[in-house]
């Protein structure tokens, strides 16, 4: 049932009270504030039109909306997208339970896997402390295991304990055998271990063999296995484990906090993504999915969406910084990697960052004004209502500044629409144009919606 008044257009709803799960470890996920958007959403629009997800990112309002009204999800990143195909078209088939275990037991398997034995072997040695009792070892190891800067930059200074594994398995996989290694080879000793790496492939190469129509439902849960595994802090990819303190000893806890993510088996936590997709439950309605810039996809949005829900990112951070790594695995693009100026030399980024990682308008202060006024001029030209997430600023939490600030913002959407109001949780402050009524009270942090109609 939608709230009482609502009677959804075109379409058939699903019961909304199952909540809808978290698809990834995301910063900024809007998984907590569902209710609240939604009960926004049902206000603006009690007809239960369609909305738009602009900047949908883990798919969490998609996910929540999918229920009850037809949804367009939108996001610039592939990555995104895979996620909300399998949200919003979910496959309750026995090709898609079955996958698994085919995958697990056909023979390019355990090929794949004695292909890069060598290195899955000494990795399992050192994480197990069998080469000595100082951890010296171990920071060698992720230091220097890193199959794709060893093929680029071949370095001769690796501890000979790992180096003949390691060229062994960089010459076993590049380049003839490259197209099938694309973890193994970018990711694995960094953000995965060996092991893990070599099954995620096995994984996105066996979707060779299954129906166009379940590529993304099963991506979508390599996507949340892999974000679930990920071992570092946060389970971002911004940045690998840093085995050393500042004073450069091996940091107490190392391999505790190595083993508990490289331990973790990826076919079972795979296969329970596969299940969480498959049995998600959406309303009958022809819910869409684009991967462009915001501009493009309003300018695309069809008459039956009433409502666009935006929610851009505010700091500098690109979310492509921490989710380049999901980007690739969607994108299964063998990307170039980017490098960091030292002065006299340059590496590869230690983040081992695509090349062509997507820089937002939105969080380059040169361009954000610009971003967020085509934002207002746009969704204002297609007569739709716009509801614009915002999370102010808490300095002493620690969070960073915002590009572009809230009254800013309230000013220029004031320019494009006729009516702009603040909602925040639990509270509604209401105004067309009046100054006074949107400032925010100092220390009211909470996140707010803004109105524009
Ligand atoms: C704050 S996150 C969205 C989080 C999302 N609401 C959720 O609950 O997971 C912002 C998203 O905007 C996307 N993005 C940034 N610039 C974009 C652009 N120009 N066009 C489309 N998407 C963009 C990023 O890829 C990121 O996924």
């Amino acid at each position: 049932m939608m709230n009482q008044y609502a009677l959804p257009i075109n379409g058939t709803p699903v019961s909304s009270k199952v909540k809808p799960f978290r698809t990834l470890h995301y910063l900024g996920s809007k998984l907590r504030l569902l209710d609240f958007i939604k009960t926004v959403v049902d206000e603006v629009d009690p007809k239960g039109g369609g909305i738009c997800d602009l900047f949908s990112g883990s798919g969490a309002v998609a996910q929540h909306f999918s229920k009850e009204r037809k949804v367009v999800s939108v996001d610039i990143q592939e990555y995104s997208r895979v996620i909300c195909s399998a949200l919003l078209n979910p496959f309750d088939d026995s090709p898609v339970y079955e996958f698994a275990e085919k995958i697990r037991e056909a023979s390019f398997c355990s090929e794949y896997l004695s292909k890069i034995a060598p290195i899955i072997d000494i990795e399992r040695r050192v994480l197990h402390g069998d080469f000595s009792s100082s951890l010296e070892t171990v920071c060698d190891f992720l230091e220097s295991c890193s199959l794709y800067s060893q093929i680029l930059l071949p370095r001769h200074d690796i501890n000979p304990l790992f180096k003949k594994p390691l060229l062994e398995t960089a010459s076993n996989i590049w380049p003839a055998n490259k197209h099938k290694f694309l973890v193994t080879s970018y990711f694995g000793g960094v953000f995965f271990s060996f092991k893990q790496a070599a099954e995620l492939d096995v994984i996105l190469n066996g979707l060779n063999f299954v129906d166009l129509k379940y590529h993304d439902l099963l991506k979508a849960s390599v996507l949340s296995t892999a974000s679930d595994i990920v071992n570092t802090v946060g389970k971002q990819f911004a940045q690998p484990i840093r085995p050393r303190n500042k004073s450069g000893e091996p940091k107490k806890g190392l391999l505790s906090q190595l083993n508990k993510d490289r331990s973790l088996e990826v076919f079972p936590i795979f296969s329970e993504w596969v299940e969480r997709y498959a049995t998600n439950k959406v309303g009958r309605f022809s819910h869409k999915v684009v991967c462009s810039d915001f501009r493009a996809a309003i300018d695309s949005l069809e008459n039956d969406v009433s409502v666009v829900y935006a929610d851009p990112p505010y700091t500098r951070d690109h979310y492509s910084r921490f989710y380049h790594g999901l980007e690739t695995l969607a994108r299964m693009d063998f990307p170039e990697i980017s490098m960091t100026n030292l002065g006299d030399r340059s590496e590869l980024s230690r983040g081992l960052y695509r090349k062509d990682r997507h820089q937002s308008d939105f969080c380059i202060k040169s361009r954000a004004v610009s971003a967020f006024n085509d934002l207002f001029y746009k969704v204002s030209s297609k007569q739709k209502v716009l509801l614009l997430s915002y999370s102010p600023y808490e300095k002493d939490k620690g969070s960073h500044p915002r590009v572009v600030e809230l009254e800013f913002l309230l000013d220029m959407a004031s320019k494009h629409f006729n009516s702009v109001e603040l909602r925040s949780m639990g509270k509604f402050s209401h105004s067309k144009l009046n100054r006074t009524d949107l400032h925010l009270k100092a220390g009211d942090t909470a996140e707010v919606l803004i109105v524009c109609r």
